[in-house]
């Protein structure tokens, strides 16, 4: 049966913790201040419930302004949602050996975005070395116990740094682990590693980068299901389990991105997008940092 924009924006993934969150969310990156206050409100007033920003991204303030500006408006807000209905996550911009420079930094990252608390935190990557990511991680699990952050988790980890975690019996165990992941770059081995532990995949640059639209396949398969390429890559990403964030700043794409409920991609088609596989970096890999 088609589900709607809204029933799809309202899907939720649930975490090894019990928790859930929202299975589309908004990415944040490379948005401007008055792109994300525009972009985030329009998001919010489609049905979008998730936020994927950072520290890196520079655009805390501007998400989290939007958010509760949006929760006030009686015009807006018509549905009467509450802070705990919008799941904001950020992420720590540098892994460090000083526990308290952690610490210190994610305090900041709640109030920068004056949402009270932030419900994701991630280690952006796992750059830094064995001793700065175990101390990080540490800092975030204490954030977690203290309640400036709801749950936890890692982002460009490889294999080798989950195993490196989670040999540890961490307090507070990762609940996702944010990778690039789309047809051009499945992640078998880092996904494999995520599954050994329960641990969500989270896809960035699900559309990846816009760089691969005019594939052949990927428009044939679009074709057979009279949707667009982008639409595609979403329901594809879906499809694996995935929480995936596409980003956009134009209003009509925040809505096709996430108007994916009306066509399910055949096993056969899905075999032909994992085969598109050509380890595609749209910007960065650390996956493989010492
Ligand atoms: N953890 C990490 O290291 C990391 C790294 C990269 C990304 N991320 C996260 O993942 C999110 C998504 O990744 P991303 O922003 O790099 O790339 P993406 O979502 O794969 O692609 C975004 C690009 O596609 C365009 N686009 C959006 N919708 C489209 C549509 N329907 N048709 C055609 N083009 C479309 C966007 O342009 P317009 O904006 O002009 O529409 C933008 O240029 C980020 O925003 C961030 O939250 C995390």
């Amino acid at each position: 049966m088609s589900e709607t924009v809204t029933d799809m924006l309202s899907r939720r993934v649930k975490l090894s913790n019990g928790l859930s969150i929202p299975q589309i969310q908004l990415g944040l990156y490379m948005m401007s201040g008055a792109e994300t206050t525009r972009s985030v409100r329009w998001a919010l007033g489609g049905g979008y419930r998730g936020f994927d920003g950072a520290q890196w991204y520079g655009n805390e303030r501007e998400a989290g302004q939007a958010i509760l500006s949006f929760l006030s408006s009686s015009t807006e807000n018509t549905a009467g949602l509450t802070r705990e209905d919008i799941h904001f996550t950020s992420k720590l911009k540098d892994n460090r050996t000083n526990y308290d420079a952690v610490r210190a930094s994610i305090c900041k990252s709640v109030k920068e975005c004056g949402l009270g608390y932030i419900d994701l935190f991630l280690l952006h990557s796992p750059l830094g070395g064995h001793e700065a990511r175990l101390t990080s991680w540490k800092a975030v699990e204490d954030a977690v116990l203290a309640g400036e952050v709801k749950m936890a988790g890692v982002s460009n980890y490889g294999a080798k740094h989950i195993e490196e975690l989670m040999a540890t019996e961490p307090k507070v165990r990762p609940v996702v682990n944010q990778i690039e992941c789309h047809p051009f770059n499945t992640q078998t081995e880092i996904r494999a590693a995520c599954e050994k532990y329960g641990i969500v995949v989270e896809a960035y640059a699900p559309l990846a980068r816009g760089m691969r639209m005019r594939d052949r396949t990927l428009g044939a398969v679009a074709k057979k299901y009279g949707v667009t390429p982008a639409q595609v890559l979403v329901r594809w990403s879906l499809q694996k389990g995935f929480v995936t964030l596409p980003k956009s700043v134009k209003k009509e794409r925040l809505v096709e991105n996430a108007d994916v409920g009306g066509f399910e991609l055949a096993e056969e088609d899905v075999k032909k997008l994992d085969g598109l596989d050509e380890k595609l970096v749209t910007d960065w890999d650390p996956t493989d940092a010492d």
